[in-house]
């Protein structure tokens, strides 16, 4: 093929490329302006050659305020840094288009930038859809702001009257206003559970809300984890022994004094022994380990023989007020908020929390706690 051949061969190629084609000069002059290009911007050639692209093709300034005129100015500068960049651009008819260009430097013969090549595609359709995209997700963080703020304020009206129903039904259990019937007695015991049980959820619809409002601070204190472990039984103890469950502790050497928020380790340490029992059938066991990996942590595992977690279902643990549907789980009525609240707490520390399991067999439930939070 000869020399002109091939460039005809050439010319048409880009002629009939179905993307934008052109060259501009370093003013930002349109040197070459191919067909797409020329159905695409509505410009004939005659109209647009030799004529700046700031005023035809780009506007000064994008729909969003954006300095386009001092975008080409600077490409002109440094077009090493637009090898590929996204900007509004302009047809004749005023109408408005993203485009998706890449840049290419064409040098002279003494290696300096003489012109430069764009090719360009319509990218409108796709930025439109990443724009509902980003609104859609603005609306639903917004509206989750507002549940998580709502609950927030909820929860602290809530338990002022809780406080009344449990504190005066605890004095009255206590004939402390005067004697009752075993029956008042037993009626009077109703009530206090409830409201006990009653102001725990609540604490944790309040925490859980706090924690995705992002105000869910560490209280950091120091304090010796080794005796929190050991100590933890007793949240289950009487449970466990009512059904012949068998509790054991293995705490390694070097689990100590820990700097951590002690309430929120406690609450997460007793909603994994509270699932181990509600999920244990009778005569099972439950046991607690703790040991410092080599990664500057403490891995503690809470496992039990239980009813276990099939796979299908594994993805519910950890989110809110999902319960697997089980005998146990309608039997042990629950929310579904302790693991994930347990997690977040466990993440608020730098930490991780996971579980194995087989159905049928047991649960190990983990976590990990930096030795070094805040
Ligand atoms: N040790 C376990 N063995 C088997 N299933 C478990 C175990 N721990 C949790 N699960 C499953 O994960 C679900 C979620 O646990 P989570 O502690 O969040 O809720 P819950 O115990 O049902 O209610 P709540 O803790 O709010 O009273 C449970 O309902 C249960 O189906
Ligand atoms: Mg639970």
């Amino acid at each position: 093929m000869s020399r002109d051949e091939l460039d005809i061969q050439y010319r048409d190629i880009v002629e009939n490329a179905n993307s934008i084609i052109l060259r501009m000069d370093m003013n930002g002059d349109v040197t070459y302006f191919n067909r797409f290009a020329q159905n695409f911007f509505g410009y004939r050639q005659e109209e647009i050659l030799g004529k700046n692209v700031v005023g035809t093709i780009v506007a000064p300034t994008d729909s969003s305020g954006r300095d386009l005129k001092a975008m080409i100015d600077d490409m002109a500068l440094h077009p090493s840094s637009y090898v590929s960049n996204e900007n509004e651009n302009v047809m004749k008819n005023g109408r408005r288009a993203w485009i998706a260009w890449t840049n290419k430097s064409i040098l002279d013969e003494d290696g300096r930038v003489r012109e430069i090549l764009c090719i360009g595609n319509d990218i409108t359709r796709l930025k439109e859809a990443e724009e509902e995209i980003i609104k859609a997700k603005e609306a639903a963080e917004s509206a989750n702001k507002a549940k998580s703020s709502f609950l927030a304020n909820m929860s602290h009206e809530l338990r002022t009257p809780l406080n009344a129903i449990i504190g005066f039904s605890e004095l009255m259990k206590d004939d402390s206003v005067g004697p009752l019937t075993d029956k008042q007695k037993e009626y009077l015991d109703y009530v206090w559970e409830s409201g006990k049980h009653l102001l725990s959820l609540i604490n944790d619809i309040l925490d859980l809300s706090k924690v995705e409002a992002g105000k869910m601070e560490l209280e950091l204190s120091e304090f010796d984890l080794k005796e929190l472990l050991k100590k933890s039984f007793i949240f289950i103890q009487e449970k466990a022994v009512k059904h012949g469950i068998a509790l054991s502790a293995d705490i390694k050497e070097g689990i100590g004094t820990v700097k951590a928020d002690q309430r929120k380790v406690k609450q997460v340490i007793f909603n994994l022994l509270s699932n181990a029992v509600k999920f244990t059938p009778d005569g099972g066991k439950i046991g607690i380990t703790a040991e410092k990996t080599g990664k500057g942590e403490i891995l503690v595992c809470v496992s039990d023989t239980g009813i276990g977690i099939e796979a299908k279902d594994s993805g519910r643990v950890f989110s809110e007020f999902e319960q697997i549907d089980s005998e146990y789980s309608r039997k042990y009525a629950g929310t579904g908020l302790g693991m994930p609240l347990s997690k977040k707490f466990v993440e608020l520390h730098g930490g991780k929390m996971w579980f194995e399991s087989e159905k049928g067999k047991g649960t190990h439930f983990y976590f990990t706690l930096p030795l070094n939070v805040g």
